[in-house]
């Protein structure tokens, strides 16, 4: 089965060409990052006209690159939710009308299942039960995933998203849009045990209370604390590398909890923008190696865990939710239908 998927829902244009569920015949991105970034975050209004302006010539790149004519396409899927409203709209129209023209099928898909099934890309068997640890710039939640079908939250940030405290934290420190990046590469010169950051959440009475929700806001705060007193510009690095330290432990603790008390999880994965994040990886690596753990650990290669079309392509394969292309809306908030 031959899928053209369409990514629109922040600020990266994709459109990718999947083969059976795994195989990624092209997957072209066009990221908005150098127009956003002097405004120091994503601008709505600008993220969807830059998708109108991009989204055709890159569909076009997609099939050239892949080889194939629209012919070949079995189906056409798209991101229908969550992410910003302006943007999905072009990509679930742009859907719509090209499958209502080359009669088609179409089939919308939740973004944060597009995220879970980057997992899948060149990898044939994942088994079940699962826990994915789902961190992006919208979302962070921790997930049990027992079958294609059954997917299920544990828990989830009651503020921020840790993609979004490393946006936010990134700006206070004066390096830059998107964070992540900027955060993971200028830590790699800081010591992260040099400031004394808050672990929220992560209390033993937290523990006691089965607690798996997430929090940054406080642990941002703490850093915007330690900046208003003031700090060198040669501390910047040591602050950067605890604050990434902290987001790890926070996000790893809960896996670890969960793990304690869910000895069948076969397979523990990252998923989201997040996941791409060095620094998480190791820490929850090193979690695992401590406990009785005996399954797999795995994240999606590094281009596959911002947003990408290729994952959307992906997550069809194994949840096809075909709909009627003059019906599909775009939905902007919430996490949808499949995770419950
Ligand atoms: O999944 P994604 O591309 O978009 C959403 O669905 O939100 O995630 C984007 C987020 C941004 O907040 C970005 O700062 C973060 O992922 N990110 C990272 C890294 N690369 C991207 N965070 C930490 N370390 C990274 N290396
Ligand atoms: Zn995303």
């Amino acid at each position: 089965m031959i899928i053209l998927s369409i990514e629109t829902s922040c600020d990266e244009t994709s459109c990718a060409v999947v083969k059976d569920g795994g195989e990624v015949l092209s997957n072209i991105i066009v990221s908005q990052i150098d127009i956003h970034k002097e405004y120091g975050g994503v601008v709505p209004e600008v993220a969807a006209r830059s998708h109108i302006e991009v989204l055709l010539p890159v569909i076009d790149k997609a099939l050239k690159e892949a080889k194939i004519g629209w012919g070949s396409v079995d189906a056409i899927a798209v991101t229908v939710g969550p992410g910003l409203m302006g943007s999905l709209i072009i990509g679930v129209e742009t859907a719509k009308t090209l499958a209502w023209t080359l009669n088609k099928p179409l089939i919308s898909v939740n973004h944060l299942v597009g995220h879970i099934y980057a997992n899948w890309i060149d990898r044939e068997v994942v088994d079940f039960p699962a826990l994915c640890l789902l961190v992006s710039g919208g979302h962070t939640i921790l997930l049990e995933i027992k079958s294609h079908h059954t997917i299920t939250k544990i828990g989830q940030t009651k503020d921020d998203a840790a993609g979004e405290a490393f946006d936010k934290v990134a700006k206070l420190l004066g390096l830059g849009y998107p964070g992540g990046p900027v955060i993971a590469e200028i830590a790699l010169k800081g010591d992260e045990t040099r400031f004394n950051l808050p672990r929220p959440m992560t209390s033993p009475l937290d523990k006691k209370n089965g607690n798996f929700n997430y929090s940054f806001s406080g642990l941002k705060t703490a850093v915007l604390s330690i900046v208003k007193e003031g700090i060198r510009k040669d501390e910047i690095p040591d602050l950067a590398a605890s604050f990434q330290q902290a987001a790890s432990d926070s996000l790893v603790t809960k896996v670890m909890w969960y793990l304690e008390k869910n000895k069948d999880i076969k397979t523990v994965m990252l998923a989201g923008g997040v996941a791409a994040n060095i620094n998480l990886r190791e820490t929850l690596k090193a979690g695992l190696d401590k406990t009785e753990f005996k399954g797999s650990f795995i994240y999606p290669e590094i281009k596959y865990c911002t947003d990408n079309a290729a994952m959307i392509g992906v997550a069809v394969f194994y949840n096809q939710n075909f709909v009627d292309p003059l019906s599909l809306e775009a939905f902007p908030s919430g996490i949808g239908r499949l995770l419950s």
